[in-house]
């Protein structure tokens, strides 16, 4: 029987493939988002090897439809929605002054358009179930910097999207929380470090040794130890938590 049901948004694969896997666990039935469905069908047998049910949507969630789209799906497949993790991004890496209209307006298309849309759509079911949503921001939104100011731009910008849909879900009984990872070693990481090395006059293989040491960390972060933290806020134990941000960085952050 479905008594639990979980949407994550960039499920084929890094952090949001490793949160779908882990609330696995400890939901019923996952529905899984992104626009890869083949690597969405990896995720879900993942998830069935776990127990839960799973649902593939490949759809698109910088276009204006899919919000609409992925909660009738999922609705219609498993009847409710508990929990809704807003993970997929892509913003461009690109410096502050050669990024074009276009590059701007796709970064906010899917990692800020994207995640309001669906958390408004699945609100009417998340009130119901007295659910839970999470938003994927960055450590980005506390340290912008000229050749990523988008990434940083928009991370800040899902803190205070996270934070109003947090305010109304006081009296709808909606938990809304966002979270900061730091550096975590995915395919997108690995883009990153592709901008990062000739910056700092280095080659790739150089930069992904070295990029811990230079941001005083002992260590990447791994997709899973960001998963343990998603479940954590989707589960019973973080219900009194809402309107926060969390940071997960290995200690990048320096600030208090
Ligand atoms: N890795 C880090 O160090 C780090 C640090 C801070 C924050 N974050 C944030 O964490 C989130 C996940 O990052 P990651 O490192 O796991 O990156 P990733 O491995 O590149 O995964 C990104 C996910 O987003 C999906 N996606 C991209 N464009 C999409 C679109 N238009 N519609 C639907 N889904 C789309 C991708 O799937 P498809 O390509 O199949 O669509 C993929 O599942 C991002 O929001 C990122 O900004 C990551």
């Amino acid at each position: 029987m479905i008594h639990s049901v979980a949407v994550i948004t960039g499920a084929s694969q890094g952090i949001g493939q490793a949160t779908a896997v882990r609330l696995a666990r400890d939901f019923s039935a996952v529905a899984l988002v992104a626009r890869s469905r083949a690597n969405l069908e990896k995720t879900a047998a993942l998830v069935r090897d776990s127990g839960a049910q799973a649902l593939v949507i490949d759809a698109d969630m910088s276009e204006v439809s899919s919000a609409q789209a992925v909660v009738e799906q999922t609705l219609s497949a498993f009847g409710r929605i508990d929990a809704l993790l807003n993970i997929a991004g892509a913003v461009p890496q690109i410096d502050l002054f050669e990024m074009s209209e276009e590059q701007w307006n796709a970064g906010l298309a899917l990692k800020l358009h994207g995640a309001r849309r669906l958390t408004i759509a699945a609100w009417p079911a998340l009130k119901q179930a007295k659910g839970s949503v999470v938003l994927m921001s960055g450590n980005s939104a506390i340290f912008p910097k000229a050749p990523y100011a988008a990434v940083g731009t928009i991370n800040a910008a899902i803190v205070a999207l996270a934070k109003s849909f947090a305010d109304r879900g006081i009296e709808d009984g909606v938990q809304v929380n966002s979270v900061l990872p730091g550096p975590v070693m995915t395919g997108r990481r690995e883009s990153y470090l592709e901008h990062w090395a000739p910056l700092h006059g280095m080659t790739v293989a150089e930069a992904r040794a070295n990029f811990p040491k230079e941001v005083k960390i002992a260590r990447y972060g791994a997709p899973e130890e960001i998963a343990e933290l998603m479940a954590f806020l989707v589960s019973p134990a973080a219900k009194w938590m809402t309107g926060s941000a969390l940071r997960m960085d290995g200690g990048e952050a320096k600030c208090v």
